[in-house]
């Protein structure tokens, strides 16, 4: 391995993504960290440059390198293209989405002690994108789930929760009314849990109860496991637990590569003020550090993950905090103070 660097795709995206990219950028410099980005452009800013939504060129570049991180890409709202981030999941095959919630230092909130992680099945659902005009007056969506994908799904879940020395998995659903859909999800992670993982502890909770019972108390869930848009939602309600969307990391992984970005979106209220938070970003990038040492063996990675992450610490823990978590600075500014701890 020596002295070689990895290559990794950088998206910086639209809104506020230039600007938490660039604070990642200067962390891995700070660290000297052996990735070599390689920028490619995706959402808003592809278009801009004349070019699609979702450059095939993006796409080629994250499947040769194996990994990526990539800001958030704005998704016009009741018109206008597909979402960039459910285009990339389903054509590079990102199946598994992970999102580790968890308390941090220096960030008080309502409770202490929370350690979830959220799975999020990333390619079906109501997020298949089949939607028809029926008649003038009536349009359709069509929820997809398919064996293939459940079953692909709660196996990736029960092998990341024995690796991870995690204890519990709850499966979030609602087939108490979608009963084949939500049903063939549940039937597959039962089947996954009896036949191989009989060790970790299993439970189903219908989600409109399991959203009332995680604002009540996080702490009685460990790794949830969720549908594509169940996942989407509730992520954004455990971010609420832990400090907010500026706080959450978040992976998309699949069997050749993997995709790095924070459950946040572009946050139009307050791109190109300076005031994002880059943490959520910067835990994302850590997540890419160790995927790497873990899939390359490369220690390099994992230590330079080790020292990003003792100095976001060290730095909440100076109280030294963007706007988002009751501080006062901005996100260069953090991202000074974050330097400066390393
Ligand atoms: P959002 O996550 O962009 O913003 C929600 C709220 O959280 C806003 O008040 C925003 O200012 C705040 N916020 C988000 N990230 C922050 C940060 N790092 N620091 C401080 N405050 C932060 O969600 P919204 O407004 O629903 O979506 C905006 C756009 O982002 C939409 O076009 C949506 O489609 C897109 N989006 C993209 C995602 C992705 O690329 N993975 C994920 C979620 C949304």
């Amino acid at each position: 391995m020596t002295n070689k660097k990895h290559s990794a795709v950088l998206i910086p995206g639209d809104g506020i993504g230039p600007e938490v990219s660039s604070a990642v950028i200067r962390v891995f410099e700070a660290v000297d960290a052996p990735i070599q980005w390689a920028e490619h452009l995706a959402g808003i800013a592809a278009l801009d440059a004349g070019d699609d939504v979702l450059p095939n060129s993006t796409v080629e570049a994250i499947s040769a390198a194996g990994v990526a991180l990539k800001g958030p890409c704005t998704t016009p709202v009741g018109e206008g293209f597909t979402s960039v981030n459910v285009q990339l999941r389903k054509r590079l095959n990102l199946y598994a989405a992970v999102r580790p919630v968890r308390n941090l230092n220096g960030v008080s909130t309502r409770f202490d002690g929370v350690d979830l992680v959220i799975l999020r099945e990333n390619t079906e659902g109501l997020y298949s994108g089949v939607e028809n005009q029926v008649t003038d007056d009536v349009v359709m969506s069509m929820k997809v789930a398919t064996e293939t994908a459940c079953s692909r799904m709660a196996r990736w879940a029960f092998r990341y929760a024995t690796q991870r020395k995690r204890k519990k998995i709850t499966v979030f659903h609602k087939a108490n009314i979608m009963k084949m859909t939500d049903g063939l999800f549940l039937r597959c992670a039962r089947q996954v849990h009896q036949r191989d993982y009989p060790n970790i502890e299993y439970d189903e909770v219908i989600i409109d109860a399991g959203c009332m019972k995680l604002v009540q108390d996080p702490t009685q869930f460990d790794v949830l496991l969720l549908e594509n848009l169940y996942g989407d939602v509730v992520s954004d309600l455990c971010a609420g637990l832990v400090g907010g969307l500026g706080v959450v990391p978040g992976a998309n992984i699949g069997d050749e590569c993997a995709v790095f970005e924070a459950v946040h979106g572009s946050a139009p209220d307050i791109a190109g003020k300076g005031i994002a938070n880059p943490l959520a970003l910067i835990m994302s990038s850590v997540m890419m550090l160790n995927y790497i040492a873990d899939q390359r063996g490369d220690e390099r990675c994992r230590a330079a993950a080790a020292k990003i992450k003792t100095a976001y610490d060290k730095t909440l823990d100076d109280g030294q905090k963007t706007r988002d978590l009751g501080g006062e600075l901005g996100t260069n500014e953090f991202t000074d103070a974050l330097i400066d701890r390393i």
